[in-house]
């Protein structure tokens, strides 16, 4: 059943129907799509356009419908009905007859699609916030339990100086808490309505659209009606917001792996989130880990996706624009899925504490605190990196660490090293003294103080 079909003469090819249809993807847009008309019947009432008994059947209409496909009683079919606009309005005229056929008076599916979008938009926002918000607690509840577990800091996956667990998941913390000011910053530029534009040029109808802004819970009207149908800048705000929290999630499932692996055994990842091997019995694989890394390519895709859908369009709406919404819907199904298993593997994981803390102490992690000891007895930065240089040098020799090296041993090469050079690059000074904002020890305190 189709809207236009007035200027035809001819049936539309059954490949080029199903190639033409959304409705098989759109469908998710019906409560939107209601919200919409809604607003827009009530304003077209409040101006005189319609009469106010039209206005309440035409309500009545919608919500029955929406009830219907809640239900289950009323299922979209994309063979019939070419997206979920015209499913919406053809169902309305069927059953309210007559002022059905009034709801689409001063109005196109192009600001009417553009409105659904963000209004969907707008509405999985504050989801995606609970679902960080949800890894973020579950982070700050681990950096309190792990104020003061010593782990190694790396740089080229190189132990490079001490640090603790917390500090390395707050890092994570700072990230997904960006993400949410980045996802606020989208909400705010998003909000503005773009109802009655109409096809591209706005309409001769006189409508309010500062009220069904209102009614809809927008800052204001989009102030160019060409621009309001062919705006997909904020899809694409979200889509970058989306693959930024992939890559933060990647960045810590990549961790997670290779923390879980048996080199490393920093940390154990619950049955419950792990899988096993069909023919190696002992294996106990990173398998969701593994997938929000992999499921990051996806969500990078849609970005790009949509940047290249949209690089050549002339104003005003192009049906290439409906090329947005299956990555955009899968982009959110992706994160949000991604989000919640995370946290519960996150959650769940165990810290092998010990691991952690012998590598930091193997690694020669407190080769510049040495350094740094010799500096506060004067000696200049430059002289006391090699003298610390050929020490490492000879712990390497002995396989030893710089504690166990002796007394003796350090003067050799230096003597102004004292006895009390053990405490100075013990893990816990070196991890306590550092205590610039933002650093370990200072992460410490903050914690201490919480
Ligand atoms: N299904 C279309 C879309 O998603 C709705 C807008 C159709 N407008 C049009 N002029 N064909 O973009």
């Amino acid at each position: 059943m189709k809207l236009w079909g007035g200027r035809f003469t001819k049936e539309t090819n059954d490949l080029a129907y199903a190639f033409n249809e959304s409705l098989s993807f759109d469908q998710r847009l019906y409560r939107q799509d209601i919200e919409g008309s809604i607003a827009h019947v009530t304003m077209l009432a409040k101006q005189g356009i319609l009469t106010s008994e039209e206005r309440d059947q035409i309500i009545r209409g919608l919500e029955g419908i929406r009830a219907d496909i809640e239900s289950g009683a009323l299922v979209p079919d994309p063979t019939q009905y070419e997206d979920i606009h015209s499913f919406i309005e053809s169902h309305l005229t069927e059953r309210i007859g007559e002022a059905g056929k009034k709801l689409h008076t001063g109005r196109s599916r192009n600001d009417q699609v553009a409105l659904d979008m963000k209004l969907y938009v707008r509405d999985q926002i504050p989801e995606l916030n609970t679902r960080l918000l949800e890894l973020m607690e579950v982070l700050e509840n681990l950096m309190r339990e792990h104020a003061e577990t010593y782990m190694p800091g790396f740089t080229h996956l190189q132990k490079a100086q001490p640090t603790t667990l917390a500090h390395h998941l707050g890092a994570y913390y700072e990230m997904f808490r960006r993400d949410l000011s980045r996802l606020a910053d989208t909400h705010s530029r998003l909000n503005e309505c773009p109802l009655g534009a109409g096809a591209l040029a706005g309409t001769t109808y006189p409508l309010d659209r500062a009220y069904t802004a209102e009614l809809l819970h927008f800052e204001c009207p989009t102030a160019n009606s060409m621009d309001s149908v062919s705006d997909r800048d904020y899809l694409i705000e979200l889509l970058s917001d989306l693959s930024l929290i992939m890559m933060h999630l990647s960045r810590f499932s990549e961790e997670i792996i290779l923390w879980n692996s048996n080199e490393y055994h920093f940390v154990e990842i619950d049955d419950a989130y792990s899988t096993g091997s069909s023919i190696m019995p002992q294996k106990k694989n990173p398998d969701i880990a593994e997938l929000v890394r992999g499921k990051t390519g996806r969500v990078y895709g849609h970005l790009m996706a949509l940047l290249t859908t949209m690089k050549g369009l002339p104003l005003a709406y192009n049906k290439d624009m409906q090329e947005d919404k299956e990555g955009a819907f899968d982009a959110l199904d992706t994160v949000m899925a991604c989000l919640t298993l995370f946290t519960g593997m996150v959650k769940t994981l165990r810290f092998n504490q010990d691991a952690m803390k012998s590598s930091a102490v193997r690694g020669f992690t407190n080769a510049t605190d040495a350094a740094d000891y010799l500096v506060k007895k004067g000696v200049p930065f430059r002289d006391a990196h090699g003298i610390i240089g050929q020490l490492v040098l000879r712990c390497i020799e002995k396989g030893i660490g710089l504690d166990d090296l002796p007394l003796t041993e350090y003067q050799e090469i230096c003597p102004v090293f004292q006895n009390d050079i053990y405490d100075a690059i013990s893990l816990k000074t070196c991890v306590e003294k550092r205590m610039t904002y933002g650093a370990p020890g200072e992460l410490i305190q903050r914690l201490r103080e919480q």
